[in-house]
């Protein structure tokens, strides 16, 4: 039996026993998210078992390339981001389940066109994951639209810059919102699909330790990290639209900062965790022109290194004047009963020395002095790239004895490698997943729980505007610092004005 011909048995099937067949329609299928991390990441959800059987897996492009060019593409794509973990015969099934169809958004015999492919949507349960610009989700929903391929229970995925500001966000999020309606929009923050992320919530409320303590009157501050040793590399042009404040800490960091800091939500459906995220977004003192020196830091990097590699400097790379960050340090306060009191500082940048994700829950020293020496306060690190591991310091005494009769102190961490952890047998340690892979499994599933709802996106924005609009009047050029080192001197002015200094 030709493979199309069984993937067409396979529909015949479906149809008999009332279950709609699975589709998963990704537009931009020859794009380069869709080639190092769409592919791969359906590729090893089919090899791991978790795709049923009969999923078709559509790309659409303008790309007029032949099956035979396009499976090609995607095997060596699939092949060279699985490397070793890729098992033999798993390149074969999965790209039977493929085709791919030539379409360009604005053709009106779009829908037709993927009918003709398809098949007719009331036996059919379809994903779409809108993997172009977002200026091409309007007229793409109005195909989806008019070929009747919207209704339920079939979904949409889109994903970031969902906007620049909360006016074309708001946009953004309406022009989908004319085919899908917003149960059915799966919004993605690649950070929520990553194992460690989804771990803070587990951190959280599945251990009672934490949470008696997780509050203001225990926590003096919090600093969430982000930095990345790669430049703004061949995006260039989107990111110098965009800079560190809108590319990363309006989604990933403000992510982590709700995960932080929300309160305990009544369970784990969609809508309760995205309540409580909300409510943290919603609680944020605004940063404007008028608090901005004070609050935040913007840095761009000038010349220096990327390890050994020499790096000419962000507005040499472009080749012109530029003022877009690509750095932030910020103070957030959370003015809710909870969190007033404890600041939250977060950083991001670009040419940084090290890759790390980390947050550190700094706790308040003792109430008075028992020992000869300072007690060290205690501090829970949370580290989620590249390894995880969490660390709490607390305070021993040292061995041995002393003259005067006082004990000694002295700081020690207990400490947990997850990768330690879940290798106890001497097995191979679990392969470290594509975010993707979580998100996308979700997204054929319909459960929404690890994806952004619109408010929350609008909330962000709303803050994050306030930011923006503050730096055109008050702080309009970023502070260059040469890359590879932490960041220009202001984030470290910023902590240093409280008293403070960054976990480095
Ligand atoms: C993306 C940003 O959302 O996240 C990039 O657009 C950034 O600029 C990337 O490099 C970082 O993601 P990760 O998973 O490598 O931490």
């Amino acid at each position: 039996m030709s493979d199309r011909s069984v993937t067409e048995s396979k529909s015949a099937e479906s149809r008999s026993t009332g279950r709609r067949q699975p589709v998963f329609v990704l537009v931009g299928g020859t794009g380069d998210l869709a080639l190092r991390m769409l592919w791969p990441s359906l590729a090893m959800l089919d090899q791991d078992g978790f795709l049923a059987e009969d999923l078709r897996l559509i790309s659409i492009a303008r790309e007029a390339i032949t099956h035979d060019a396009f499976i090609e593409r995607v095997s060596a794509a699939v092949t060279k981001r699985s490397g070793d973990a890729l098992e033999d015969g798993t390149l074969k099934t999965f790209t039977d389940r493929l085709t791919h169809l030539p379409l360009d958004a604005y053709d009106t015999e779009w829908g037709a066109k993927l009918k003709a492919e398809i098949g007719e949507p009331e036996n059919l349960d379809i994903v779409f994951f809108l993997s172009t610009s977002p200026s091409l989700f309007k007229p793409l929903c109005e195909r989806i639209l008019e070929a009747g391929l919207n209704a339920a229970p079939n979904r949409v995925i889109i994903e970031k810059p969902l906007g620049r500001d909360l006016a074309t966000s708001k946009v953004i999020n309406d022009s989908v919102a004319v085919a899908f309606d917003e149960s059915r929009v799966f919004r993605i923050d690649h950070y929520l699909g990553k194992e460690t992320v989804q771990n803070l919530i587990a951190l959280r409320f599945a251990n009672t330790v934490f949470e008696p303590l997780w509050n203001a009157q225990s926590i003096d501050h919090v600093q969430i990290t982000v930095s990345e040793t790669v430049g703004t590399g061949d995006r260039l042009g989107y990111y110098d639209e965009y800079g560190a404040l809108r590319d990363m800490l309006q989604n990933h960091l403000l992510q982590l900062l709700c995960l932080l800091a929300m309160e305990p939500p009544a369970g784990l459906s969609a809508d309760s965790l995205r309540d409580e995220k909300v409510k943290v977004l919603k609680s944020l003192k605004p940063i404007n022109a008028s608090n901005v020196l004070q609050n935040t830091a913007r840095g761009q990097y000038g010349p220096g290194y990327a390890g050994d590699e020499k790096i000419a400097g962000y507005e040499a790379e472009k080749g012109s004047p530029s003022n877009t960050e690509t750095f932030v340090a910020l103070k957030a306060e959370i003015a809710n009963w909870r969190w007033s009191g404890t600041a939250f500082y977060l950083r991001t940048g670009k040419c940084l020395p090290t890759r790390t994700t980390e947050v550190v829950i700094q706790f308040r020293p003792v109430p008075h002095a028992l020992f000869g020496t300072e007690a060290t306060p205690n501090r829970l690190v949370i580290r989620l790239q590249p390894d995880e591991d969490i660390s709490l310091t607390v305070m021993n005494k040292a061995p041995g004895l002393s003259a005067d009769g006082q004990q000694q102190l002295q700081p020690l961490a207990l400490s947990l490698s997850l990768i330690n952890a879940f290798n106890g047998n001497g097995n191979k340690p679990p392969r470290r997943r594509i975010a993707y892979e979580r998100l996308i499994l979700d997204a054929l599933n319909g459960n929404n729980a690890a994806f952004v709802r619109r408010d929350e996106v609008e909330a962000a924005w709303a803050w994050v505007d306030g930011i923006a609009e503050g730096w055109e009047k008050a702080y309009p050029k970023p502070q260059i610092y040469p890359a590879g080192t932490n960041g220009p001197t202001s984030a470290y002015t910023l902590l240093d004005r409280d008293g403070r200094v960054w976990n480095d």
